[in-house]
């Protein structure tokens, strides 16, 4: 269902400017757009894709870079173009000044028409952490204890995982034309729960999303248990 909501997305309007996130959840989705591009059902030849997040630092070339992620998982079985492809420069000299550009390119290229998104256990989206406030533009943030245990997965212990990140702010969700969020697993239900029955708050960055006019939230019943 959620590559339909990509495919549909593209059928509708060829050039779009597509918000891409990684995580366990969205390989699923990525197989079946791939299956979908060898079946000629969808073209992705005009498409623009940006990645909403990346750790600091964190080279290109590693494996557990958004970089690596998103080329092994879907750019390289399908027909985007290399030029067209945006990923935020965990490897930059100046995180900061790297979010400032990226913002820059974001907002000349449009802004996102469809975004997806996962969810943290602890109400995340992309790597906007729960706190006080929640910064507008791209920014860069430290990562929780709760997200790096989360994402020690992916590394070879929780030492191994960077405690920074690179991340789209607030702003740049909010303005995406439409949102896809996608949440499997029994870990996620009790943030699920909060996220549409709790109140709208900055500590659960995930509730926001109820302020935003159009998005779309599929889940698997593990997920969706505590609603
Ligand atoms: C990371 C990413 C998020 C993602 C989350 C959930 O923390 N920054 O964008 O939504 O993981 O990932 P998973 O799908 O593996 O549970």
């Amino acid at each position: 269902m959620a590559a339909y909501v990509f495919a549909r997305q593209i059928w509708e309007k060829p050039d779009s400017v597509l918000g891409f996130a990684i995580g366990s959840t969205p390989v699923g989705m990525y197989r079946c757009l791939i299956d979908m591009y060898n079946g000629g059902m969808v073209d992705f030849s005009q498409v623009t894709t940006f990645n909403i997040d990346e750790y600091y630092p964190m080279s290109k070339v590693s494996p557990q870079s958004r970089d690596s992620y998103m080329w092994e998982n879907l750019f390289s079985h399908i027909n985007v173009r290399r030029e067209r492809v945006y990923l935020p420069n965990g490897g930059a000299a100046d995180p900061q000044r790297a979010c400032d550009e990226y913002e820059k390119l974001l907002i000349d290229r449009g802004g996102i028409d469809l975004q997806l998104l996962g969810i943290g256990r602890n109400g995340h989206i992309a790597f906007i952490e729960p706190g006080e406030s929640m910064r507008v533009n791209m920014h860069v943030i430290d990562l929780t204890e709760d997200t790096i245990k989360a994402n020690a997965r992916f590394f070879e212990s929780a030492d191994h995982v960077p405690r920074r990140a690179l991340t789209m702010g607030i702003g740049s969700i909010m303005n995406a034309g439409r949102v896809l969020m996608l949440a499997s697993g029994t870990a996620k239900a009790p943030v699920v729960k909060q996220m549409f029955s709790g109140v709208i708050t900055p500590c659960v960055p995930a509730s926001m999303l109820r302020l935003h006019p159009d998005v779309v939230v599929l889940m698997d019943e593990d997920a969706a248990s505590l609603l």
